[in-house]
């Protein structure tokens, strides 16, 4: 029995792995989603049985626990120099003389080069040790970094082994870039923007963000990607070229860029140049402009580095599109959790293609730093989807300017005064009736992934609350269409229309109830989870702390949130209203079950069927807690294969122990 389940478990995480590598390395993939959760449900489930076969490489142990409070630092074995920058043709030239010059004796057709992408994104070291991934850095000041390895881990396109028993080298240290492709980052910020988080100002940011966070399970969602693009250190050096290295690189299931070209003279890099200027905004990432590399190893290490950057290697930038205008006003804007972001009005300008004319200008530590002024002449920038963004300031002497910027004392929409909590960069209107907020908030409730009520824009939202008529989103559906009628800029047929729109929303589902309700943190993700395992909001509602957190990729930050929104009787009350109004606040698909209601659980053991997550939410889906420790107050121990002490304690004080069998019987009964 048990070889077999080892044997299983070998087979399951070889097939993952390769499976992990054609989706996220080769781009394909051979089985369906489907298929692919049901091998790692398998694996898991067996690693449970099996705890001590559990190995650092194990598909199953990407995501890990929290990092204490730092990341350690990592001395790099070499250091991590970086590019020295040219921005035109005529500067390029010069690189390649300067490399002619240092390799004296070598004819020049003799000089080869590999092109490769500069992708926009954060520098890493991988370090493999005898095939296992035992080390991933930042690369830091250059000397020193941080380790990052639990975080690195969660990537999946990143290899935890590699097939080196073949290779001459014991231990290889490679290097790389992370990023985000743009789609990834604007999925990441339309999220953000539903949870009322900051937005990320470009998927760079947003990379760096995401590998510094103290908590992998967070890192582990964000769809982070790697390019392996050099040697860092190897203990037996085995490559005699560049391109050569990146080959084996590939073979060894590495994910490297399928752009790098190799180039046999200057010429070949020079067409490319002009090649990637036109059709680098097609790629699906940001790249700032390209890295040219000698190929030959021997001809490098001849050619050397300074202190800062080798002298075989140079990065070709391409100018991020610009345009001067000038700043024709400053206004606050204030956001669905009454956060207050200062925006420029622009006098309208073309950039990449588009009409740019307001730029956020994010917080005022940047407007200050930038020294931002009402009618400044300015560049603004707008690289690939980024958000137009104020570079800097163009001061004309002799020109007088306006009055430094200030942020305005009191909330622009409802005048409250505003406040700065302490280690935040953002103002905030305390007001939670604020007309400002209240509209975001209801301009949300209405959007496509929350209760998807059409026709009801911010011309109408806008009447709606200047009137004083909605103040609750339950105010909505007591809304009739003559009322709506009476809006201007409103049809009569629109009015109908809208009626029926907010009829139909109110059988949306509790899942986009409780993301259309704008909870902190609570976005579509974590909103349909809780209605997977809650199925009605009353019992939401009366969830603990504990088991709010419990609940799989949940967490103490939303279970905080949530507790916090429910805790309030003005949130209870509007969900009072909604229900009154017919708003389905029940998952009706899944028929919810009392029959746990009041019941205390402690689970002990491996069960076959069940992770212990699984059988929380089980219990927890039909009304029962599970606490950690048996007590007096106990209802039942399910006692799985090989119980701990729980099992002993049951006995002593008498609770009711139920094998995995009775278990089901109780959940199906
Ligand atoms: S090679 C010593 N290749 O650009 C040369 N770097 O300023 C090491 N980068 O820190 C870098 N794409 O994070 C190299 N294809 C590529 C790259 C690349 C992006 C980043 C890297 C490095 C920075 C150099």
């Amino acid at each position: 029995m048990s070889d077999s389940d080892k044997k299983t478990i070998k087979t399951l995480r070889r097939d993952i792995q390769r499976h992990d590598h054609l989706y996220y390395v080769e781009d394909q993939p051979e089985i369906s989603d489907r298929e692919y959760d049901g091998l790692m449900q398998r694996l898991k489930d067996l690693e449970k049985k099996h705890p001590e076969w559990i190995t650092p490489d194990s598909p199953t142990q990407r995501v890990g626990g929290k990092i204490s409070e730092k990341f350690p630092a990592v001395t790099h074995k070499a250091p991590m120099l970086s590019l020295d920058n040219t921005y035109s043709l005529d500067e390029y030239r010069d690189f390649h003389k300067r490399v002619v010059k240092g390799l004296k004796s070598i004819p020049e057709n003799e000089i080869e080069y590999v092109v490769e992408l500069k992708i926009d994104g954060l520098g890493v070291t991988l370090s493999y040790e005898n095939g296992l991934l035992v080390q991933g850095a930042t690369r830091g000041d250059g000397k020193q970094g941080e380790d990052i390895t639990a975080n690195l881990k969660t990537i999946r396109s990143i290899p935890l082994r590699i097939p080196m028993e073949k290779e001459p080298f014991k231990f290889i240290e490679v290097r790389g870039e992370v990023y985000l492709d743009h789609q990834a980052f604007l999925k990441i910020n339309e999220e953000r923007k539903a949870e009322g988080q900051p937005l990320f100002a470009n998927p760079r940011n947003s990379a760096a963000g995401s590998l510094r966070l103290l908590d992998p399970t967070i890192t582990a969602k964000r769809p982070l990607n790697i390019f392996i693009y050099s040697v860092g250190y190897m203990d037996k050096m085995s490559f005699k070229t560049h391109y050569e290295a990146l080959q084996k690189f590939k073979a060894l299931g590495l994910r490297v860029n399928p752009e790098a070209t190799l180039c046999k003279s200057f010429d070949e890099t020079l067409a490319l140049i002009e090649r990637w200027q036109e059709e680098k905004d097609s790629l699906p990432y940001e790249i700032d402009g390209l890295v040219v590399k000698v190929n030959s190893l021997k001809f490098q290490e001849k050619l050397g580095s300074t202190t800062k950057h080798p002298r075989w290697a140079v990065a070709y930038k391409y100018e991020a599109e610009q345009a001067t205008t000038e700043v024709e006003d400053i206004i606050c804007q204030v956001g669905r959790t009454g956060s207050i972001t200062p925006v420029a009005i622009l006098k309208p300008v073309l950039v990449s293609g588009s009409t740019v004319s307001r730029a956020t200008l994010h917080n005022e530590d940047e407007i200050n730093r930038k020294d931002i002024r009402v009618g400044d002449s300015v560049v603004i920038e707008k690289a690939g989807e980024v958000i137009p963004k104020v570079v800097r300031v163009i001061i004309e002497p002799g020109k007088s300017r306006g009055r430094k910027f200030k942020m305005p004392g009191k909330c622009p929409e409802c005048a409250t005064k505003i406040y700065r909590p302490e280690g935040e960069v953002a103002w905030r209107c305390v007001n939670a009736a604020c007309p400002a907020q209240l509209k975001e908030r209801l301009l949300h409730f209405a959007s496509r992934n929350a209760m998807d009520i059409d026709h009801l824009g911010p011309a109408v939202l806008d009447q709606l609350v200047d009137s004083g008529r909605v103040k609750h989103f339950s105010d909505l559906y007591t809304l009739t269409e003559e009322e709506l009628a009476g809006l201007e800029r409103l049809a009569e047929k629109s009015a109908q229309n809208l009626i029926d729109a907010l009829q139909k929303s109110k059988t949306a589902g509790l899942a986009r109830v409780l993301h259309a309700l704008g909870i902190r943190h609570v976005g579509q993700r974590a909103a349909s989870l809780l209605a997977q395992t809650f199925h009605s909001i009353d019992r939401l509602q009366k969830t603990t702390f504990e088991d709010l957190e419990s609940v799989m990729e949940i967490g103490p930050t939303i279970a905080e949130s949530l507790r916090a929104f429910f805790d309030r009787e003005a949130n209870r009350e509007e969900i009072r209203r909604l229900k009154q109004s017919g708003v389905a606040l029940e998952e009706k698909q899944r028929k919810v079950g009392d029959r746990l209601e009041g019941k205390q659980f402690v689970l002990t053991g491996t069960m076959e069927e069940f992770t212990r997550d699984q059988a929380k939410e089980k219990i927890m889906a039909l009304g029962g807690r599970v606490t950690s420790s048996v007590s007096q107050k106990t209802d039942y121990v399910v006692a799985g294969a090989d119980p701990g002490s729980k099992f002993d304690k049951a006995k002593k004080l008498g609770v009711q122990v139920l094998n995995e069998e009775a278990f089901k019987t109780l959940l199906e009964k």
